[in-house]
């Protein structure tokens, strides 16, 4: 694994996917570096299109990307939008890639997820698991597109010299998630469902699945700092693991999220929704070799993103908005 300083200070520094989960939390770290920050909405730039995005790289000609722009979702967008979510990752991934290269950048980190290793991948999962099994049925398109662009910074790397290096996130949560009833991640869901749950006066919250799955969470700020510190340190083509190297059940997680949101009724299980894989934790040593480890706390985070969700009237409208649940919830709405 090479080692090199790469500035950002004074760089034309592309963040794909700004307003995303990921992009945005980027885009706070970045501020830090007296970087020249380059965005582009979807509206202006679908990032699908071939000749748009050619034709933005070679005007802006960005020294750096950080390609956080992606199709994603929870189990069950990944497992109903199949086609789309092959289509979008693979075209995204190819085109801003190729991009990339053809008009000199520099350096450039690409996003794949703890997801798309091998569902019985032995635990904790190592980098090198990848491809060495059957992957996870629900989310396979999505595992397959996001593997091809780790293959192509690879090979760009290995044929052109170019530095592009590739990260696996764990499960992440915070600001700017996706809170969509059907399409969230399990924190986004968790977080609105208790938040529902209390604002109605609702005594019971059902979370899907049976609530034994283990998973690692990791807050986005958390992440978007490892990113900044490996796009700046670390140059090789093998992946690097971002998360806390812990995990907890759901069931357990469902406990703290209901904590820290004051929801006191009952959690049930909905066994007939689907679990995913098992277990997934990340073997971040090689991570802690280079010289990060996360510094927000599971209790930390939740409250952080929760009082995020509050402050985001994308979701919280729809609650709010609602007569007979707002007459319910006005005392514990207007205590935040
Ligand atoms: N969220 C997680 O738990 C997690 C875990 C591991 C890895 N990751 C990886 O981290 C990256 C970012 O994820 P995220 O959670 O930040 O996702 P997100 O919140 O859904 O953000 C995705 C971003 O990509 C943009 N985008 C999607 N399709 C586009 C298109 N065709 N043209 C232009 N822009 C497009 C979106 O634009 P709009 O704002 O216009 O929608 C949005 O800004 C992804 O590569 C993902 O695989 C995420």
């Amino acid at each position: 694994m090479a080692s090199t300083a790469f500035e950002l200070k004074g760089k034309r520094v592309f963040v794909a996917g700004h307003r995303g989960m990921v992009g945005s939390a980027l885009m706070r770290r970045l501020a830090r570096e007296q970087a020249d920050l380059l965005t582009v909405s979807r509206s202006q730039i679908d990032l699908r299109d071939q000749a748009a995005v050619n034709a933005w790289f070679a005007a802006k000609r960005p020294q750096a990307v950080f390609l956080a722009a992606a199709k994603v979702g929870g189990i069950v967008a990944n497992n109903t939008l199949r086609a789309e979510f092959l289509y979008d990752n693979l075209a995204i991934a190819t085109n801003v890639i190729q991009a990339a290269h053809a008009n000199g950048c520099e350096k450039l980190m690409f996003f794949g997820s703890s997801c798309i290793y091998p569902r019985l991948a032995p635990q904790p999962l190592r980098e090198d698991s990848m491809l060495t099994g059957p992957l996870e049925p629900t989310n396979e398109p999505y595992a397959i597109a996001k593997i091809a662009g780790i293959k192509m910074a690879e090979a760009y790397r290995s044929q052109y010299g170019s530095d592009f290096i590739s990260v696996m996130p764990t499960n992440l949560y915070g600001p700017g998630d996706n809170y969509h009833p059907e399409y969230s991640h399990v924190v986004a869901a968790l977080i609105r469902r208790f938040h529902e749950a209390k604002v109605s006066g609702a005594g019971n919250v059902v979370v899907w699945g049976t609530g034994t799955p283990r998973r690692e969470f990791l807050y986005v700020d958390d992440l978007a700092d490892a990113c900044i510190h490996l796009m700046k340190t670390y140059s090789s083509p093998e992946l690097v693991n971002i998360g806390t190297g812990e995990e907890i059940t759901i069931a357990e997680f469902a406990l703290l999220v209901a904590a820290a949101i004051g929801f006191r009724g009952e959690i049930g299980f909905d066994t007939s929704r689907p679990d995913g894989t098992p277990r997934k934790l990340l073997d971040v040593s090689r991570l802690g070799r280079l010289g990060w480890r996360a510094q927000i706390s599971l209790q930390e985070g939740i409250q952080l993103a929760y009082r995020a969700y509050l402050a985001d009237s994308r979701w919280t409208a729809r609650v709010t908005a609602c007569p007979d649940k707002r007459a319910q919830g006005r005392s514990q709405n207007t205590r935040r």
